[in-house]
């Protein structure tokens, strides 16, 4: 299983994670975005989201 994490000295809010995965991002007040489901890659694309991000600060771990 994956486990995404963002750092977020590199988000800087685009927010292509959150449209590909809302099961597992969302958007802060900070606008950054935050993992509220470090469960959910296997409800979505999690890989595809960490491609998507510009900045990559995505990165997924195995679990
Ligand atoms: Fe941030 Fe990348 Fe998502 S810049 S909002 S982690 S697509």
């Amino acid at each position: 299983m994956l486990i995404p994490k963002i750092d977020p000295d590199k988000c800087i809010g685009d927010a292509v994670c959150v449209a590909i995965c809302p099961d597992v991002f969302e958007m802060g007040e900070d606008g950054k975005a935050h993992v509220i489901n470090p469960n959910g890659c296997d409800l979505c694309d999690c890989e595809e989201a960490a491609d998507a991000c510009p900045t990559e600060a995505i990165t997924l771990e195995e679990a």
